[in-house]
This record gives C-alpha cells, structure tokens and sequence, in this order.
C-alpha cells in the first residue's frame, strides 16, 4: 500500500467495480475522461480480467480515503504507457465519487503519484493528457509542475464541439528541484 495524509492507494479488488459502473455513467465524472458510452458491469468485469495479465506497474491502483477509522474507496488511478528504455509513462487519476471533490484529494494522490514514480519506479518522466475545457485537472497539474508540452487541435469531442487535448509533462530533475526548493522554504519559515 501507498500512503499519504489522507488517502492511500491499493490494489483494485473485484468488490470495487460496481462504484466504478456507477461513476463511469455520470456524465459530470466522464467529461474529463474518454469514456463516452455507457458502461454495464459485464465491461467492467472484462476490464477486471484483462488488468490481471497486465504487468503488476502498469495495473492502476484503487485510491481510498480516511474518514474516522474507516477507507471509503473514491476513485483509481496509475501509470501505464511505459517506455522503458526512456523511462517515462503516462499518468492518469479518477475521482468518481463526487462528494469527495473539491477537499484537495486529487492534488494530494497526485503528489503521492508524483513522489512514486520518481522514488520508487525510478522514471525520468511523467506525462498526461487533459482536455482543455477539464480547467480543474488542468489547475491541480500546473500547481504541481507539470508543463504544457503540446496541444492535439480538435482531438477530441464531447458536448457537440471539437476540443484540443493538452499534453503536460514533468520531468524527474525539475520535481526534485521543487521538492528542494519547498524545503527551504518550510526550512525559513
Ligand atoms: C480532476 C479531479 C482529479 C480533481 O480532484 P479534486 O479532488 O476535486 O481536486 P482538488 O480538490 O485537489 O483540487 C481542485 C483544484 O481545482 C480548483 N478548481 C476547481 N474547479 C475549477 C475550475 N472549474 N477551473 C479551475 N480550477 C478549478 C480548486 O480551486 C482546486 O485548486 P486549489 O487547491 O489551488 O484551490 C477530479 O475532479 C476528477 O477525478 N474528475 C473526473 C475525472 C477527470 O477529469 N480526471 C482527470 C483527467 S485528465
């Protein structure tokens, strides 16, 4: 398991995918994601099966909350994608349980991603994509420091209107920098 203040992060197990079903329904949650079409539990169990013949790195990873001495499961996320000879992959979070958006989870699973891939996956980059009208995953990356690497015009389509896909990337150097930097700074303080 993989610790942060609030939440952890953990194998998805098969008890976790009918909230998976009902979030992937929710237009709100699936706007920032590619999903379009409805998803049944049948797909979902499918899913479930292919992730087991998936490298143990590359299967995402169920995030949970504290709430009391309770973990209430309210999303996934993980790294696939790997290049590994260049030692980067691609990012991706989902907060489907909507009460729990909005308290800083997001942010926090990131910097928990952030700290994983560099410290323990040892990779030299992480990217992700994000579609330019998801403003709110767009904010989280850049406080965390993620750059705009380049923009897919009209890559996407959702709402009856074309849209770009941002791709952003942080590399190992500038997040230890960060680190550093924030160091002194609570250091001064
Ligand atoms: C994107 C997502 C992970 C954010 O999670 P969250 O827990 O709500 O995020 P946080 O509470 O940590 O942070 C939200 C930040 O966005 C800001 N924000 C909220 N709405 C915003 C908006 N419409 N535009 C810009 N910023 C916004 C908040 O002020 C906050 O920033 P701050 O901490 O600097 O004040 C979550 O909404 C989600 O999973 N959405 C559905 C799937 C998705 O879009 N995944 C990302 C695909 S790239």
């Amino acid at each position: 398991l993989i610790y942060g203040q609030k939440i952890r992060l953990r194998a998805i197990e098969r008890d976790d995918l009918p909230r998976f079903v009902v979030w992937l329904n929710d237009p709100e949650v699936r706007a920032g994601i590619s999903r379009f079409l409805p998803i049944g539990s049948a797909e979902e169990e499918h899913w479930f099966e292919g992730l087991q013949q998936e490298p143990a790195y590359q299967r995402p990873l169920a995030i949970d909350v504290r709430e009391g001495d309770r973990w209430i499961h309210i999303g996934s996320c993980g790294f696939f994608n790997f290049n590994l000879q260049a030692r980067n992959a691609e990012l991706g979070i989902l907060i489907g349980n909507k009460d729990f958006w909005g308290r800083g989870l997001g942010t926090e699973t990131m910097c928990v991603l952030l700290e994983y891939a560099f410290q323990t996956l040892n990779l030299h980059r992480v990217y992700l994509r994000v579609y330019q009208s998801n403003t709110r995953a767009g904010h989280i990356y850049r406080k965390l420091g993620f750059l705009e690497e380049g923009r897919l015009r009209d890559d996407a389509f959702s709402a009856g209107a074309y849209q770009d896909t941002i791709v952003m990337g942080i590399l190992g150097r500038e997040w230890r920098a960060q680190q550093a930097d924030e160091k002194v700074q609570h250091g001064k303080q």
